[in-house]
């Protein structure tokens, strides 16, 4: 199995076995379509996974890129596209860090 260079988490607000926190209430999950679609049209090495409450929750949506470890808060489709702007350019969207 190949690793990508990045990996994105989107919280996906999982307590249990059902989406009920904050991010999901926010549309977390439509932004894995959409992100996956950026990933594919950009080219880029990433791949997209959700996951349960980060415990981030008065920040979401809630998304992190690793391998940088960084937490992105009330990312929305523009804000998801400012933060793949960022890792094309090799850097972060300074201005939705939390
Ligand atoms: S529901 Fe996303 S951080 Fe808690």
């Amino acid at each position: 199995m190949e690793k990508p260079e990045y990996h994105i988490l989107v919280c996906g607000s999982f307590r249990g076995a059902e989406a009920k926190g904050v991010c999901h209430q926010k549309s977390s999950l439509g932004l894995l379509p959409y992100i996956e679609s950026e990933i594919v049209d950009r080219g880029l090495d990433a791949m997209v996974s959700s996951t349960s409450c980060l415990k981030a929750c008065d920040h979401g949506p809630v998304l992190i890129v690793y391998p940088q470890g960084d937490w992105y808060g009330s990312v929305d489709e523009e804000v998801a596209d400012e933060i793949l702007d960022a890792l094309e350019e090799g850097g972060k969207a300074e201005a939705h860090l939390i």
